[in-house]
């Protein structure tokens, strides 16, 4: 896999979703499926988006003892996705047993990166809620360093983070980040943006793009623009 740009489909039903991908009639996109869609849906609507050509990052951020996220992973390896997550605070254990549960009896696997802090989680709250008092970059970068020694093959990170993350885990270490805005859109309630053209100079592997795609009232449009600047 090289370069992609990811689109969070971010909707409450199959309905939504189906009829947002309707609007793409070139290019499929890589699609990002959230836990409110999967719960929602459930595993039926991985299998329809893969059967309609699209690539999927399932993005359900697993975090539990090894041997339920081992068993979770076996489920979800079953369901052809391309790229899934889990938590880095899960420990090694867990995310050799996610690898576990992840390989099928050929030997190949999905993708696994690792969520390393949350976006939403800012330096006081790491320090007052998870009693972590290193600075954030540091904590990032060792997560990353963990994720890698546990044999996974990448982290999300905010693209202000991906030239350091490939520094301390090397380039081949994926860097996958949301926080994408085109220089005129609304940021919302994203805290640290980038361009998707920055994103690509900062050395990210997948951009993660959302509302700049799904609430455009161009879709296809929006997509195209940022798959231009990132991949060219
Ligand atoms: O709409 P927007 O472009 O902000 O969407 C970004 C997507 O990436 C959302 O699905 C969000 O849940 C996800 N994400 C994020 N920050 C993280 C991890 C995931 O924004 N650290």
């Amino acid at each position: 896999m090289g370069k992609d740009v990811i689109v969070a489909c971010d909707f409450p039903s199959k309905e939504a979703t189906l009829a947002f991908l309707d609007k793409f009639t070139g290019r499929k996109p890589f699609v990002k499926i959230g836990m409110e869609l999967f719960y929602a849906e459930g595993p039926d609507i991985v299998r329809e988006i893969k059967a309609r050509g699209h690539k999927v990052f399932l993005d359900l951020k697993l975090h539990d003892i090894p041997n339920t996220v081992k068993s979770a992973m076996a489920v979800l390896s079953r369901l052809d996705v391309d790229i899934c997550n889990v938590h880095a605070a899960g420990t090694t254990a867990m995310m050799q047993a996610a690898i576990e549960g992840l390989t099928r009896p050929d030997g190949t696997r999905p993708l696994l990166i690792a969520v390393t802090q949350l976006t939403s989680t800012d330096q006081e709250t790491m320090e007052r809620d998870l009693l972590i008092k290193e600075p954030m970059e540091k904590v990032v970068m060792h997560y990353a360093l963990t994720a890698k020694g546990a044999g996974l093959d990448g982290v999300v990170c905010s693209p202000l983070e991906a030239a350091a993350v490939h520094k301390t885990c090397g380039n081949q270490f994926l860097t996958v980040t949301p926080g994408i805005r085109f220089a005129d859109s609304a940021v919302g309630d994203q805290k640290r943006v980038m361009t998707p053209a920055k994103a690509k100079e900062a050395g990210s592997d997948y951009i993660v793009v959302g509302r700049p795609v799904t609430r455009s009232d161009d879709p296809e449009a929006a997509y195209k623009r940022c798959v231009d600047e990132f991949i060219g």
